[in-house]
């Protein structure tokens, strides 16, 4: 499905997408500031809470969905926030060719797109290779929040996680179904209102491994991305 791009005007909008070096996030934020990622932010619930509760924090949120960076960018604009900054980019691009490694304070990514069926479970963000790739980019000690409504990508995420190097469970258990203080998504809030449970991963950068460690990764390229296009656009 082609998306009908709006264009998005507002000041905490990020445009320049030509990645082709690492960004420069101190000019971007004018500070420098710890940064922090949410992968898939939809329409900006989440970023905006933690965002508030967090002034120190510089908070990169991002999709690749128009309309959402584009709702997400009115909360953030309305709410007055300098501390968020909105990309329309896929988060594995954005990896590759936005971001120096170990630069991360935070990163969450909250209820993705689950996709259920069987044959379609490869097109899931969060796997082995997403999570290798991720804890390079990771600083030691820096967290990784992971939630979804659906049991087996929480189980799954929980069994790859949890045999990775550089990782560590900040909880007792595999995963928890309350995380207080943790602000509720436009999709959590949708499934605890039907009653689901809610999985909560949390896992933090081991600062006994060092980056050069970590297995080496080569970013899965995601099928959602034309990587020629995004190259020449
Ligand atoms: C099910 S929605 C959840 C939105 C929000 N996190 C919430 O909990 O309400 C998943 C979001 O992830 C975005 N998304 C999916 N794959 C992505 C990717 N590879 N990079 C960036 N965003 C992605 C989708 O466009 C969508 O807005």
């Amino acid at each position: 499905m082609t998306q009908r791009i709006i264009p998005i005007h507002s000041p905490n909008f990020i445009t320049d997408k030509t990645l082709d070096s690492p960004m420069d996030w101190t000019a971007i934020f004018g500070n420098s500031h710890p940064l922090a990622l949410e992968i898939g932010c939809g329409i900006g619930h989440f970023v905006l809470e933690q965002a508030l509760k967090q002034p120190e924090i510089n908070f990169l949120a991002i999709d690749i969905y128009n309309k959402g960076c584009l709702k997400t960018c009115a909360k953030i604009d309305d709410a007055g926030l300098d501390n968020v900054r909105v990309m329309r980019v896929e988060a594995r691009w954005l990896m590759a060719k936005g971001l120096q490694p170990e630069s991360l304070e935070a990163v969450y990514i909250n209820c993705p797109d689950p996709w259920p069926k069987k044959r379609h479970r490869r097109r899931r963000l969060v796997n082995r290779d997403f999570l290798e790739t991720l804890a390079h980019y990771l600083k030691p000690g820096g967290d990784f929040f992971f939630s979804t409504d659906f049991d087996d990508y929480a189980e799954d995420v929980a069994a790859q996680i949890c045999g990775l190097t550089g990782y560590h469970n900040k909880l007792q258990s595999d995963w928890v179904h309350t995380m207080p203080g943790y602000p509720i998504s436009k999709y959590m809030q949708r499934f605890l209102d039907k009653g689901q449970h809610i999985y909560f991963i949390h896992h933090q950068r081991d600062t006994a491994v060092s980056r050069h460690e970590l297995p080496a990764t080569s970013v899965q390229r995601g099928f959602r991305v034309d990587w020629q296009k995004a190259e020449n656009d």
